[in-house]
């Protein structure tokens, strides 16, 4: 197992404006010597900034290249390389496949996928020539298998997964560190108006420390709640027919 340095000094989290984000910044705050935040609410983020010590807003949309590419560099010049960098902004839509709608869909590709790669792009010229670097990339248990009425955000964390597998592959050798993070259900707001049984659910802080340890261990995938992902987990290894069973039985009916 590739171990990280852990002695990060510049940390960047994405979709640090509230949620897990949000409170792994609250968790590295005052350990890290500076941990910058970016999200779209610069609002939030400045007010979250205002309670920490090490932290510094960075607001921009993650589906703008350009914008992306240019906080890191204001980030470098300001901190110093970017040693950590937790890629965890996030969009999510409940969608019945019958009321199909590309724009969402869309739109869940470039904030949840595209959003990762313009920040990887941005981040990797520094990380490699110095052959070091930590990216953490915030999936979902959603990208395990294809699950009802996720069409516009289960593709996209499986996008994630894939792509994680990619980068450690190539990377690791290279002297960065890729982990992968599949979160269960986690209380945030992202989460708050579910309409379904959200079973194991944790809180943001809890889901934050789980992340934050798992970075420090250097760890490849790093999931949260476990029983609960465990069992996600297990769908993947069920043959197609089972699984789909299991998928209409438990995971298609609409709660009364
Ligand atoms: N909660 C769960 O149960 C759960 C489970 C599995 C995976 N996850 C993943 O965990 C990550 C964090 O989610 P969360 O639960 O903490 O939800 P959350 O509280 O809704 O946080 C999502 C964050 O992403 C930011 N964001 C959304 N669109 C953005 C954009 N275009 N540009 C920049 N930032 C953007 C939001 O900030 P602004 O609106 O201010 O831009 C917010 O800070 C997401 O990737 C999510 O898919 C969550």
């Amino acid at each position: 197992m590739a171990t990280s340095k852990n002695d990060w000094k510049t940390a960047w989290i994405t979709g640090a404006s509230s949620g897990i984000g949000l409170e792994l910044a609250r968790l590295l705050d005052g350990k890290v010597d500076h941990v910058a935040l970016s999200a779209r609410s610069q609002d939030k983020l400045d007010t979250l900034a205002g309670q920490c010590k090490t932290v510094v807003s960075y607001p921009l949309d993650v589906t703008d290249a350009d914008a992306v590419a240019a906080s890191v560099g204001d980030i470098e010049v300001a901190a110093g390389p970017i040693d950590l960098a937790v890629l965890n902004a996030g969009a999510w839509q409940l969608m019945d496949i019958a009321d199909l709608d590309l724009s969402a869909i869309r739109a869940g590709i470039e904030v949840n996928y595209m959003g990762v790669v313009h920040a990887i792009d941005a981040l990797l010229p520094g990380m490699l020539a110095r052959g070091a670097g930590h990216i953490a990339i915030v999936a979902s248990v959603a990208g395990y298998r294809g699950l009802p009425r996720s069409v516009a955000y289960g593709p996209t964390k499986a996008a994630l997964i894939n792509l994680a597998e990619t980068l450690r592959t190539e990377l690791e050798p290279r002297g960065i560190t890729i982990s992968l993070v599949n979160p269960g259900f986690v209380d945030t707001p992202m989460t708050q108006d579910n309409p379904f049984p959200m079973p194991g659910i944790i809180s943001a802080r809890e889901a934050a420390q789980n992340l934050l340890a798992g970075l420090k261990r250097g760890k490849y995938e790093i999931i949260f709640p476990r029983a609960f992902v465990m069992a996600m987990k297990a769908l993947r290894l069920l043959p197609n027919a089972a699984f789909f069973w299991v998928a209409r039985t438990f995971l298609l009916k609409k709660p009364s």
